[in-house]
């Protein structure tokens, strides 16, 4: 009965929807949730301070959104302030990225930095956990700041 097969558009949609849901890596479920509500908390991460260079939306230089806002912790700030040149980021370092594609919020990123690691965590616009833990892609991509600027990204480690 060819009616009852799927029409080779809708296969391929199909295929394609499977391999871009296989391509998220939410390796700690609990971990993502927790961290969520963690920098929600209080009047949420969107009154910390905005990181070096990021006072207003700022371009983004990835595929994933066309501007980005981040922001860091107090921990961080803190560094940035400092007297003194540091070679990483301190224990409880949390930096947070939000994307945007047009005006709507398309991605919140997070690394925190725990027993000298960071720990990785995206969610969709609405907070879903798309990733967490150590994911590849995150780590893959980053790797190339490690020295630079201990992974990050956006701004530089006080020198
Ligand atoms: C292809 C490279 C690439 C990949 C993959 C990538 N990032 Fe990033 N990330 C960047 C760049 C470049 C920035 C600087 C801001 C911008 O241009 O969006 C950034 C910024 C960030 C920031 C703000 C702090 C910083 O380093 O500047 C966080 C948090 C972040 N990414 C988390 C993640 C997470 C979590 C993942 C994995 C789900 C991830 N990134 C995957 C390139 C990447």
């Amino acid at each position: 009965m060819p009616s009852r097969l799927p029409s080779p558009g809708s296969f391929a949609l199909v295929v394609a929807l499977a391999s871009l849901a296989g391509c998220t890596q939410n390796d700690d479920p609990e971990g993502a949730s927790r961290l969520y509500a963690k920098i929600n908390e209080g009047e949420g991460f969107r009154t910390w301070r905005r990181a070096p260079g990021f006072a207003t939306r700022q371009p983004s230089f990835t595929a994933h959104s066309d501007a980005v806002e981040v922001f860091v912790n107090a921990e961080v700030a803190a560094a940035l302030d400092g007297p003194t040149p540091i070679l990483t980021w301190p224990e409880g370092a949390l930096i947070v990225k939000e994307g945007f594609s047009g005006d709507a919020r398309s991605l919140v990123a997070v690394m925190e930095k725990r027993a000298g690691r960071w720990y990785w965590a995206e969610y969709d616009g609405d907070g879903n956990a798309l990733y967490s833990g150590e994911p590849k892609v995150c780590v893959g991509c980053h790797d190339k700041r490690q020295s630079y600027s201990d992974w990050v990204y956006s701004f530089e480690l006080p020198r």
